[in-house]
């Protein structure tokens, strides 16, 4: 029987090739190149399915050249901001995704951004790192407390309220801004602000969790940063997109926004070379997902989804 063929644009954890290429024909990617929207088209020629990264542009006009035996587009993320999922559907592509799976992993890095940014461990770690530290000081990198301070969460999903959840492990108190108040079973002890400036002006830590894309696109400006209170805390482990940096930036040199820490970038892996220089910011490389558990359960995930569009089945995790 000939095997459908399956185009995987990254390199993937060792399980999920080893299952690609036991159940497809597989034409993986061993050296890890980063893909290009004219790499993909090359290499999906005569393929059914391909298993994306957030790191591809699927945009309008790679999915219209795709060839046309191509039915299904797997993406080794939650977010599909990459992908445009109108030209998806225009053609007729299923479009699968890894939901769930994520939800602890992606809350931890927003939790240690949290502590990081607000404990100032980035620049503990550069003095250390520098030989610059002469021993410890009464005055030396104070930060602020993390226990009992209010915590606002943009974007009450399954990664918000997996923070939500951690956060009450900290003794804070939680509110949160979403498009729609939550059930009680998964409020849990958050309280929902459906007023944007009562939320902001409650936001002594602000969490961005909401999904990219033109929705969300800037969000966090410099008149919603002006409605923090002084001193807050900004952390980012959703989408870069999410931020206006220039606002950011400008808050952090002026201290209204005490710290922040960031673990995405809108256009990354390049970043507004300006938060280089600042010292009250902790960088990460998109960390969120980045556990072996996590990526090997996303990995399934995605698969699953892509085996199941092609034996004619309904996915669950199906982007609707
Ligand atoms: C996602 O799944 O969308 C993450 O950003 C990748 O970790």
């Amino acid at each position: 029987m000939t095997r459908h063929v399956l185009l995987v644009t990254r390199r993937l954890p060792g399980a999920i090739e080893a299952r690609a290429a036991r159940d497809y024909e597989a034409r993986l990617n061993v050296e890890d190149t980063p893909r290009t929207g004219p790499d993909i088209l090359r290499l999906a020629a005569g393929a059914d399915a391909i298993l994306c990264c957030p790191a591809d542009r699927l945009d309008g006009a790679t999915i219209a050249a795709l060839p046309a035996s191509i039915r299904v587009l797997g993406t080794f993320s939650v977010g599909f901001d990459h992908i445009d999922l109108a030209a998806a559907r225009a053609r007729g592509l299923k479009v699968v995704n890894t939901p769930d799976v994520l939800s602890v992993a992606t809350a931890e890095i927003a939790m240690l951004l949290i502590l990081a940014a607000s404990r100032r461990a980035g620049e503990g770690e550069r003095l250390v790192r520098a030989g610059r530290w002469t021993g410890w000081a009464p005055t030396q990198l104070i930060g602020t407390h993390v226990f009992g301070r209010r915590l606002g969460i943009l974007g009450m999903g399954r990664i918000g309220r997996e923070l939500a959840r951690m956060a009450g492990a900290f003794g804070m108190p939680v509110h949160y801004l979403n498009r729609a108040r939550l059930p009680p079973d998964l409020e849990g002890h958050a309280r929902f602000l459906d007023d944007e400036d009562e939320f902001l002006a409650a936001s002594e830590i602000l969490s961005l969790n909401a999904p990219g894309g033109d929705g969300t696109r800037r969000w966090l400006n410099a008149e919603r940063i002006g409605k923090l209170p002084a001193g807050a805390v900004v952390v980012n482990a959703a989408r870069g997109t999410l931020v206006d940096d220039a606002a950011l930036i400008d808050a952090l040199r002026r201290g209204h926004v005490a710290a922040a820490g960031l673990d995405v970038y809108d256009g990354e892996p390049r970043l507004n070379p300006d938060y280089l220089g600042l010292e009250n910011v902790v960088l990460l490389p998109h960390l969120g997902s980045a556990t072996r558990q996590t990526r090997d359960a996303m990995g399934n995930l995605a698969l699953d989804g892509i085996d199941a569009v092609l034996a004619g089945r309904e996915p669950g995790n199906l982007v609707r």
